[in-house]
């Protein structure tokens, strides 16, 4: 009888998950990862360079709120789990997947340095005939010409021929934080090989731990049907963003509107307007398929349309806020505005990107007096392009009545909407949060 190949290996150990998976990256993407890889039954090596959130994982300390206690406090007393900054422990794996940063540049370039460092590292410490999953999102194109040159030594260092002594894949992540009803496990996976085998044994580990796993031609498809579905999201809340305005200034409601469109049963998908963009995803990935598109000769207009128009929008709710309290007889400057959630978005301490720090620092700019409640966000932490020095305040009657305006940036379910309604004098309501409360009192400008 034939001996079974190193591909035919490989499947048959995630088949009967007697396989090692590693993680490499342990934030959003990375953390819930490892919970269905553990929960498949295998054993889980999880690799981060933050020796804080390792020693978190080791003491069984939550760091990531959405994910619950009891999912750290498990993987802390479990016997096939491993929280590690050590790159060695990583020769036992047999799968190695990459959940690290792929943020932008200073000039919205992919900024590729986390996912370089990350194969490096890898190609240092890989064991022989194993796969190597790519799961950050990225351009169409970089696990091929990226991560396969390290990988295959051609930085220096060990050659190694894909096929027999590793294998590679793309599987996008498609992890939405905070939302009910989905996991890791239950949201369908895509998997695309460098090449076939790649791809088939990609598909075998993926099986073993997620639901449903659609197999696409190769590691490129899968790379730009994740670009897709985020450039989707932000042309489609560009558009309404777009028709916010020019409705309001028909005098008619967007939010109504979209729920009379939503109606229709077929042909229509609402996306609601907002303050603004926030979070890992919708901001920064679109900009990836536009620097790609830029080598093929190619503009990407509405994705740059959408990233304009998106943009426009903490500035479009200061102004709102300025003209609603100027018809008050107030100005912007010395006014006390109360700032609510400044998460990116509902039930989520998530401030990444959120435009909450620009409304914030554009309002401070025009001298308004700044206070912010968020139930989840205790401290405005420190961003790359903002250092805003609050903390949330308790939500109260008096802090309400005290406040000029009130301007809401997330719809937190925690937050006493009734209350805000009742005893604000002016909501600038980006959320369209106070729709339909009968006891509102307050006068309620929508932006
Ligand atoms: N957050 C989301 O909702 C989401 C959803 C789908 C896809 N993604 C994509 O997944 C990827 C990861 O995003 P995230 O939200 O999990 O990021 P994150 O910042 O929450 O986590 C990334 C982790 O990688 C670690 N890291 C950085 N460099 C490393 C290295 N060289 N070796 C090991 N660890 C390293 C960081 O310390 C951090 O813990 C990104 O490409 C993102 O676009 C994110």
């Amino acid at each position: 009888m034939a001996r079974p190949d190193h591909a035919s290996r490989l499947i048959a150990k995630f088949t009967h998950r007697r396989a090692t998976v590693g993680v490499v990256g342990l934030g959003y993407v990375g953390l819930p990862l490892v919970r269905a890889m553990h929960q498949a039954g295998f054993r889980v090596i999880g690799y981060d360079v933050d020796e804080k959130k390792v020693a978190a994982l080791r003491a069984g300390k939550a760091y990531l709120k959405h994910l619950g206690r009891e999912l750290v406090k498990e993987l802390a007393s479990s016997g096939r789990f491993t929280a590690t900054s050590d790159p060695r422990v990583l020769r036992e794996c047999d799968a190695v997947c990459l959940c690290v940063p792929t943020p932008l540049g200073a000039h919205r370039e992919p900024d590729l340095s986390f996912v370089v460092e990350s194969s490096r590292m890898v190609a240092g410490v890989l064991k022989k005939g194993a796969l190597v999953s790519l799961e950050s999102t990225s351009y169409p194109g970089t696990t091929r010409e990226v991560c396969l040159p390290i990988l295959e030594g051609k930085e220096g260092g060990r050659a190694r021929r894909l096929g027999t002594d590793f294998f590679l894949a793309f599987s996008p992540e498609r992890e939405d934080p905070g939302r009910k009803g989905f996991e890791t496990r239950t949201i369908p996976r895509l998997v695309g090989g460098v090449d076939d085998r790649s791809g088939e044994v990609a598909e075998a580990l993926y099986s073993a731990a997620v639901e449903t796993v659609h197999r696409v031609g190769s590691a490129e498809v899968a790379e730009a049907a994740k670009l897709l579905e985020n450039i989707y999201r932000a042309v489609n809340i560009a558009l309404v963003n777009e028709l916010k305005p020019v409705l309001t200034d028909m005098g008619i409601d967007i939010w109504q509107v979209i729920r009379a469109a939503s109606t229709k049963p077929f042909g229509f998908h609402p996306f609601y307007p907002g303050p603004g963009l926030g979070g890992h995803c919708i901001p920064i990935d679109p900009y990836y398929l536009s620097y790609k598109a830029r080598e093929f000769g190619h503009s990407t207009r509405f994705i740059e349309l959408a990233g304009e128009i998106n943009h426009a929008m903490p500035r479009y709710v200061v102004e709102r806020a300025a003209a609603a309290l100027n018809d008050r007889g107030r100005a912007l400057r010395g006014a006390n505005i109360l700032v609510l959630g400044i998460a990116y978005k509902a039930d989520v301490d998530d401030i990444r990107e959120t435009p909450a720090a620009e409304i914030i620092a554009l309002l401070a700019e025009r001298g308004a007096r700044v206070s912010y409640h968020d139930p989840h966000v205790p401290t405005f932490p420190t961003m790359r392009k903002y250092d805003i020095p609050l903390k949330s305040c308790p939500l109260t009657p008096r802090v309400l009545r005290a406040a000029d305006a009130v301007v809401v940036v997330t719809a937190h379910q925690a937050i006493d909407w009734a209350m805000v309604g009742r005893e604000a004098r002016l909501v600038v309501d980006t959320r369209d949060v106070l729709a339909g409360r009968k006891r509102t009192r307050a006068v309620v400008v929508k932006a």
